[in-house]
């Protein structure tokens, strides 16, 4: 083999294990990607903008009927803490949750992995997709206080 050959092979090993190492220093938990995944459901983009009140005083009445039987912010109940979630997922994610979850349970890693922890599985409680979109306005109005 050529001096030649020999250097850029060298080259190529060094930069193929430069490569490597880069992927390594940047693992992918579940947790850190969770805010960059949609979970799995209807919701595919949303974009949410400042805060409307409207909205956040109709979510505050559905969640009140439909998700406090298992949800506190502040504190563990049934399920998670609600407390801090938009900052642990997507707005994608959490409607997809609300209006998906059986199908989140079996193949959102996530959800799947809340599921591990909490052994009660969340159930779909028949909420439309605005009140869904409502119901999310509600939890960033929470995060916001
Ligand atoms: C029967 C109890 C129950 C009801 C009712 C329920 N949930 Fe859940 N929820 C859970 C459980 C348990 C989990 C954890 C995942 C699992 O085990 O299925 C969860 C997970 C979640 C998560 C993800 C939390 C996180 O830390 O990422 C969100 C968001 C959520 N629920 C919102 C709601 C909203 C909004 C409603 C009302 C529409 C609702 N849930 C109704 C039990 C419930």
């Amino acid at each position: 083999m050529s001096r030649t050959v020999i250097r850029a092979l060298c080259g190529s090993i060094a930069a193929f294990a430069l490569v490597i190492f880069a992927s390594e220093m940047n693992p992918s938990h579940a947790e850190d990607s969770a805010l960059s995944n949609p979970g799995v459901g209807p919701v595919t983009k949303i974009d949410v903008g400042p805060i409307d009140p409207k909205l956040v005083d109709q979510g505050k009445a559905t969640f009140a009927s439909k998700c406090s039987a298992c949800h506190k912010f502040g504190e563990r109940y049934v399920g998670p803490d609600l407390a801090g979630v938009t900052s642990r997922r997507s707005p994608e994610w959490i409607m997809n949750m609300i209006l998906n979850p059986q199908e989140m349970i079996q193949k959102d890693p996530v959800a799947q992995e809340l599921f591990g922890e909490f052994l009660v599985p969340m159930t779909f409680q028949n909420v439309s997709e605005p009140e869904a979109r409502a119901i999310l306005e509600y939890i960033r109005a929470q995060e916001k206080q």
